[in-house]
């Protein structure tokens, strides 16, 4: 890889807009939450942990995925976790983060809603005072469970508007579609929660039409396979939809075979809001940086591709005007000075 475009993924702000804080438990982390809450895992070290992570699709990591987070039981928990991803990140230069939780795997547990949420906001407000990190929280809906379950979710949501930002829907693709969830959208909408999506990651350009249409999300979490239909790609193109694609995520669930199969590029050549992030990274194998350095490696992208990856993140979060032209800015002056030194 260039020199410049190694130091352009270095040391660019970025905002990180697709990233399941449960996905970045560590395995150490793993290991040592269940010992000190006393749960059972059926692995005995960090090196069987790792071992498990091989997946054939999005299923088998989900399967893991809602294993690895039973270890997750009080608010010290939520906090740690979302606190050891902020340190992280902050090396790679993430300076904004919209964030998903799955609270339903939490509640389902008889974690209580306000335990998952105190972690998480103490750390999410820790790091914008202490490593100046900005964020914002999306409570995903979990899919293969039923919609009343999803509208339990909300109720608790509606408590707190001043830590939720948005709502999502994650969980399985294939068998539920966006549509199943049309009036707990619809509901969150009339609430002010701010809607976005998984589809067209394993799912059919279908899906994505039907997230649109039906639940009138702001973004597209994935979108992949919009791709497929060039009506719909020119439609997310004319809007400047935003997508959330996850490089190295899709290859790990095999949702591509190689990275140089990533739709990124195409994205980008079709004119699309296309942003690069992680997922869930510590089952994936990579955090933010190691998915735009899996994107300059893996794909013809050229510098000023990559510079726009990085200034797409901002335009495609929920950020004012005013704060993505700040970030903008940054980007620009950071350009500058790696250009003076080169
Ligand atoms: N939950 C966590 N990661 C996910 C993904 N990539 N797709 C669907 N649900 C998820
Ligand atoms: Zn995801």
């Amino acid at each position: 890889m260039p020199d410049l475009t190694q130091s352009l993924i270095d040391n660019l702000p970025k905002a990180e807009l697709h990233l399941h804080i449960e996905g970045t438990l560590e395995p150490q982390m793993m290991l040592d939450m269940a010992k000190r809450n006393g749960v059972e895992l059926p692995y005995a070290n960090a090196e069987e942990v790792a071992k498990a992570y091989e997946f054939d699709c999005l299923q088998d990591f989900l399967d893991l995925y809602f294993l690895g987070m039973s270890v997750l039981q009080t608010e010290k928990d939520f906090y740690d976790l979302t606190w050891a991803y902020l340190e992280r990140v902050h090396a790679d230069r993430l300076t904004h983060v919209e964030m998903f939780f799955d609270p339903q795997a939490h509640t389902d547990r008889g974690i209580a809603f306000e335990t998952v949420l105190g972690g998480i906001t103490s750390a999410l407000e820790d790091a914008r005072k202490e490593l100046g990190i900005t964020s914002k929280l999306i409570m995903c809906f979990l899919r293969h469970l039923p919609e009343e379950e999803a509208f339990e979710a909300l109720e608790c949501a509606c408590k707190h508007k001043e830590h939720i930002f948005g709502v999502g829907l994650d969980s399985t693709e294939k068998g539920f579609p966006p549509g199943n969830f049309a009036r707990v959208f619809e509901a969150a909408r009339k609430e002010g929660f701010t809607p976005v999506a998984h589809v067209g990651e394993e799912g059919t350009a279908e899906n994505v039409r039907e997230a649109l249409d039906v639940l009138k999300i702001d973004r597209v979490d994935h979108g992949n396979h919009a791709l497929d239909d060039a009506a719909l790609t020119r439609r997310l193109a004319d809007q400047q939809t935003p997508l959330t694609m996850c490089p190295i995520s899709n290859w790990r669930l095999k949702g591509i075979p190689t990275l140089s199969a990533s739709p990124v590029k195409k994205a980008l050549d079709a004119g699309l809001l296309v942003t690069v992030n992680s997922d869930d990274p510590s089952y994936f194998g990579g955090y933010l940086n190691d998915n735009y350095r899996a994107v300059a490696e893996h794909l013809d992208v050229s510098e000023k591709e990559i510079v726009q990856l990085a200034k797409n993140s901002f335009a495609g979060s929920f950020m004012t005007d005013a704060e993505k032209q700040g970030q903008l800015d940054r980007i620009d002056k950071q350009i500058d000075s790696l250009r003076k030194s080169q």
